[in-house]
């Protein structure tokens, strides 16, 4: 924990509408646990303006961090459209991009992430993937091919709180599906990819 705080205290604070959402998030909003929070923002903003990508695709926005941490390396004309199955967050998360300045740069679409990436007729320069992790595999094979070669895909909780270490036969579905998703990749032949230990664990894989 203090180890924690020293990063996060030499890293950039949040930008003040973050800390907001945040704090508003932990306050009033079920299993805030969900949000990318401080220091996975910080990473998320970074990587997005170093790569400065026109087109983001986000999946399983909650209540807008992580796809508000991204817009940050959005350029000008580019788009982020972010995919969230909850209903009841639509009105929280539309309010929460509002406070920020890049309300006219991001899509929300509401729906099952299988059902609303194949219409979305677009091509990605990053993808954040962040929706049910049972699903991560169906995930990586739709948006593999919408993917630019060179483009990037954070994969996230692919550690899911250390389970991924458990023998095979206690695991449950979400540890099992995490686990074969990791097991996958590593023999993934289309994609490079490297697992950091940041937060819950982050695996970022470029498309060869
Ligand atoms: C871990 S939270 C996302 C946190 C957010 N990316 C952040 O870092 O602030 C996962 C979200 O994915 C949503 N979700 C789960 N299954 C989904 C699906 N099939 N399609 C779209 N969203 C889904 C959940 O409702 C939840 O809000």
């Amino acid at each position: 924990m203090e180890l924690e705080d020293y990063i996060t205290l030499h890293s950039d604070p949040e930008p003040d509408y973050l800390a907001r959402i945040n704090r508003h998030t932990h306050l009033r909003v079920l299993n805030p646990r969900m949000l990318s929070g401080h220091l996975q923002g910080r990473v998320l903003a970074m990587f997005s303006k170093m790569m400065q990508p026109s087109r983001i695709l986000e999946i399983g926005t909650f209540t807008g961090y992580s796809a508000l941490c991204l817009a940050e390396g959005l350029p000008a004309a580019g788009l982020l459209h972010t995919i969230e199955a909850d209903d009841e967050l639509e009105e929280l998360i539309l309010s929460n991009f509002d406070l920020s300045p890049y309300a006219d740069r991001l899509r929300l679409h509401i729906g099952d992430a299988c059902e609303v990436i194949p219409m979305l007729n677009d091509t990605f320069d990053l993808v954040f993937m962040d929706g049910d992790k049972r699903e991560y595999r169906e995930y990586l094979e739709l948006v593999l091919p919408m993917l630019r070669k060179g483009g990037i895909i954070l994969a996230d909780n692919t550690l899911w709180d250390g389970k991924v270490l458990q023998s095979a036969g206690s695991k449950d579905p979400q540890t099992a599906a995490i686990s074969a998703f990791n097991n996958r990749l590593t023999n993934d032949t289309r994609v490079e990819k490297v697992m950091l230990p940041l937060r819950d664990g982050l695996t970022l894989i470029r498309k060869l």
